[in-house]
């Protein structure tokens, strides 16, 4: 598999990523950390540690890709595992911006919910896909429109634990 991003090219930007944030935050300001299950688990994991402030944190699910299917289908948003978000200062994660339809449905799902506000960070941003108009507050890295695997990404739920970003070879039945 060909590395679109080495782990260490990773855990540098996490990090710079993490101070960005934390400047971005009121001092005092009770925050919760919001993960994108599944694919955000090891980027949420990682920021976290890196963030240096009081905060909670809070999972929710919300899938477009089934299986295999590379192709968006309906989304769903399950909220089961969100702790009460009213009056918290949010920062949603998630692994990757392609279409923008998840962070933007989900984003009007957490104001729905009560937070007060909601900042945005994703790892990767795929260019020239997005569908929807959305920009996050953070980006790690902009990817060229690839199928990408690792750092909490997979392919029918494979290769998430590979510590960097790889690109699916052709030839994966996707
Ligand atoms: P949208 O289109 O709503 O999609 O912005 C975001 C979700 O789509 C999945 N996704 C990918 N997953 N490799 C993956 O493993 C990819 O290249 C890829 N592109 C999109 C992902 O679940 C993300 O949360």
């Amino acid at each position: 598999m060909d590395v679109l991003i080495p782990a260490d090219a990773i855990q540098e930007r996490v990090r710079n990523l993490a101070e960005e944030i934390r400047e971005s935050f009121p001092p005092g300001a009770p925050i919760t950390v919001i993960g994108v299950l599944t694919g955000s688990i090891i980027f949420l994991t990682d920021l976290i540690r890196q963030l240096n402030l009081p905060l909670r944190i809070g999972l929710i699910q919300a899938s477009s890709y089934r299986g295999q299917a590379t192709v968006p289908g309906k989304l769903y948003i399950h909220d089961e595992m969100l702790p009460d978000v009213r009056g918290r200062h949010l920062l949603l994660l998630d692994d990757i911006l392609d279409t923008g339809q998840t962070l933007t449905r989900v984003v009007d799902h957490l104001r729905e919910c009560g937070a007060v506000s909601v900042r945005t960070c994703v790892l990767l941003r795929k260019i020239g896909r997005q569908s929807v108009p959305f920009e996050p507050d953070f980006c790690g890295f902009p990817i060229p429109d690839k199928f990408v695997v690792g750092y909490g990404l997979d392919f029918n739920d494979d290769y998430r634990h590979l510590p960097f970003i790889g690109i699916l070879p052709d030839d994966t039945n996707v």
